[in-house]
């Protein structure tokens, strides 16, 4: 807790396959903090509204597909990944697919979406602290966070990165098709009207190319107050 009461964030946000995830992950169980998982929450939407046979494009009924989705995430507690529910199902899975991530990029512009997801993403403050992982986590949910941090890397390492996560899954994708995709969503991400991805203006930016996930974490607790 911060001396003037406040819970403490650690705001790490970045594109896709830049680390954020497995990072955020490590640094949230070291610290013993709440981890958000911003990404999940505007996949599970997407998730939703696909399976909810809602039209992608009509922007109202994503949006209140986005206020109404129960969306929650169990720790299964045997170490274990954290599983997301949609309206009560399991759909750890699917959220992660690339189609789901792609389809999640195009819903996360708009608007309604985003205003639905501010508090749901807000409520994730809970004492002793939050590992915020996401796109504006620094810019727009948690302007308040100390340290911020940008982690980037290029889009080739970042395509190899997933490529690596998604054949360990089981997915099947070439790496070409995975660069295009990696290039596209990083576009789409960096020139939407609502909250783009961009560097907070007090954010430290780490480029992550050919560093060992343990210097990156290394790197980020050097800057937390006290570690
Ligand atoms: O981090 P991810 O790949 O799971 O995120 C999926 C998509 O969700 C990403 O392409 C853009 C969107 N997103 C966002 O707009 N804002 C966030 N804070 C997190 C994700």
């Amino acid at each position: 807790m911060h001396a003037d009461g406040s819970v403490p964030v650690l705001a790490i946000d970045g594109p896709s396959g830049s680390g954020k995830g497995t990072i955020s992950r490590l640094i949230a169980a070291r610290l013993g903090w709440h981890l958000l998982d911003s990404g999940a929450l505007y996949r599970a939407v997407a998730y939703a509204a696909s399976t909810g046979g809602v039209d992608l494009a009509d922007h109202d009924a994503v949006g209140r597909c986005a206020a109404h989705a129960r969306i929650a995430f169990r720790d299964p507690g045997d170490g274990g990944e954290t599983r997301v529910l949609v309206d009560g199902a399991d759909a750890s899975g699917e959220i992660r697919t690339e189609t789901c991530g792609a389809a999640a990029s195009a819903i996360a512009a708009i608007p309604a979406v985003r205003a639905a997801l501010l508090d749901k993403q807000r409520r994730f403050r809970r004492p002793p602290g939050l590992v915020a992982d996401g796109r504006d986590m620094g810019t727009v949910i948690f302007p308040d966070a100390r340290p911020k941090v940008f982690l980037t890397a290029s889009a080739t390492e970042r395509a190899r990165r997933r490529y690596k996560q998604l054949k360990d899954k089981g997915l099947v994708i070439t790496l070409d098709d995975l660069l295009r995709e990696i290039e596209a969503r990083d576009r789409r991400d960096a020139e939407r009207a609502v909250a783009p991805l961009k560097p907070a203006s007090d954010a430290t930016v780490i480029d992550t190319t050919g560093m060992p996930v343990e210097a990156v974490v290394a790197k980020i607790l050097a800057l937390l107050p006290g570690h």
